[in-house]
């Protein structure tokens, strides 16, 4: 690691594993990518780049430090170490699937060599490396290789590493974000820790990959119990009256003990959303309710249901009517400038506009068209900005930093705005919720 001839193989090339793959090659490190999308291996061995946030130039860089992608399994043998960065989404049942984890895990298990370093990134339920990964790659190695546990043992080097991304978040360096790393055995974390230590600033280790997979949850859960706290409280604040908003920014004036948390349309992204359930299920093994999960959940699932509400209490005034209303969706990223729109609430709020006989349109300067998910199926394309008079209303589902809000309300008959976007605007057109 030192002397940055290991070898570092990046499984998933998608939000997470590409920005890995960047820091690796920024340090010189020879990086192989490995993705199934065969697009994707095709599009970055051409030095090209499918996430907006990543320019072609980056990875053309990155090539000069030896960058690949592929999507030869074989080329696992040939790596040092390997970082699994697939996704960890939820089934129909709202139940963990570990499919894309252990169909990677299949696909590596024959290629590992003794020493070798294996670390899962993706974010899961605790027991999922010792009691997932570990058995997997033992049993699918034709070597009869065993896991090195413990403080002496040898054998193939396994731990788990939580990703600490915060996707448009330009605040905090990449390379500052502490590392938490968890080792199957002491040689495991030594290794880890050698090889994450030369990107990031500070590795943090814990004791076992239990407790690295417990913190990223931790993490989350805190994330989505505060932000329902916040959209319950806002909720109750427009009955009484009150600008939740102008709560919390006296709030977090408090220099201890508070940390600010903003109300919205509901959770978006591949984490927030979804982690939390992971451990939900977990716990269900062990005949305990995560209550707060659940009622975060409820809370946070019903706000899109909220908005519609709002939408429609404001075409009352007007004496108007959900059906038959033009309405523009504002933004449809899961949160601000960036290019993502999993589990995005603005999703759920156009099917039921939609399911209410609106005529829905859309503008998001991230996503030119959006055709279908695994939750959606919508088929639109981004509408310009220039005859907003046409729209009974305009509905703000993410603040986009490139709209010129100012512009927006003069231009609209009505602006409904989940995110307080317009903040500072006075005008009777705008209805905050
Ligand atoms: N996006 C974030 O901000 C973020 C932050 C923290 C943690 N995470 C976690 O990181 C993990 C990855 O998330 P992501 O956002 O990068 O997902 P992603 O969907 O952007 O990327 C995953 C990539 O893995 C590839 N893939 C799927 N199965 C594969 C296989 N068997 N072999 C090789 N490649 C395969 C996909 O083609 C895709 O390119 C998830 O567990 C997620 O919860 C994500």
């Amino acid at each position: 690691m030192e002397t940055r001839e290991a070898r570092i193989g990046i499984v998933g090339m998608g939000y997470v594993g590409l920005p890995l793959a960047l820091l690796f090659s920024d340090e010189r490190f020879r990086v192989t990518g490995f993705d199934v999308d065969q697009k994707k291996v095709s599009t970055l061995n051409a030095g090209g780049s499918y996430i907006v946030r990543i320019l072609p130039a980056d990875i053309q860089e990155a090539h000069k430090s030896g960058f690949q992608a592929t999507a030869d399994y074989s080329q696992i043998g040939l790596m040092d170490a390997v970082i699994i960065c697939v996704p960890t989404p939820l089934d129909e049942h709202h139940e963990p699937d570990l499919s894309y984890v252990t169909g990677t895990v299949a696909s590596v298990a024959p290629f590992v060599h003794e020493g070798q370093l294996i670390v899962l990134e993706s974010t899961t339920y605790p027991g999922t490396t010792e009691e997932v990964v570990v058995p997997m790659l033992e049993a699918g190695n034709p070597h009869g290789l065993k896991v090195a546990r413990g403080p002496e043992e040898s054998g193939v080097l396994v731990a788990f590493s939580p990703e600490r991304e915060d996707p448009g978040n330009e605040t905090v360096a990449r390379h500052d974000i502490p590392k938490v790393v968890g080792g199957c055995s002491t040689a495991a974390a030594e290794l880890a820790s050698a090889m994450y230590g030369s990107i990031f600033g500070r590795v943090v280790r814990v004791s076992s990959p239990s407790v690295a997979e417990m913190t990223k949850l931790l993490e989350n859960i805190y994330r989505c119990v505060n932000i329902a706290l916040v959209n319950e409280l806002k909720q109750l604040c427009m009955r009484m009256g009150i600008d939740m908003h102008e709560v919390i920014d006296a709030a977090k004036t408090k220099p201890f003990g508070f940390q600010a948390f903003y109300p919205g349309p509901g959770l978006g992204g591949h984490c927030i959303p979804i982690d939390p359930f992971y451990l939900s299920w977990k716990a269900r093994e062990f005949d305990f309710r995560t209550r707060f999960i659940e009622l975060a959940g409820e809370v946070n699932t019903q706000m899109p249901y909220f908005v519609i509400s709002q939408i429609s209490a404001a075409l009352n005034e007007r004496s108007k009517s959900i059906k038959g209303s033009k309405i523009l969706v504002l933004g449809l990223a899961y949160k601000r400038d960036i290019d993502d729109l999993r589990e995005s609430p603005s999703l759920t709020i156009i099917e039921l506009l939609r399911g209410k006989g609106a005529i829905v349109a859309y503008n998001d300067p991230y996503f030119p068209t959006v055709g279908r998910g695994r939750h959606y199926d919508l088929n639109m394309t981004s509408v310009p900005l220039d005859d907003l008079a046409q729209y009974d209303a305009v509905v703000i589902v993410t603040d986009h930093s490139a709209y010129d809000y100012r512009a927006i309300v003069e231009q609209s008959q009505l602006v409904v705005d989940t995110r307080n976007a317009t903040k500072g605007i006075e005008s009777p057109k705008i209805v905050h919720c």
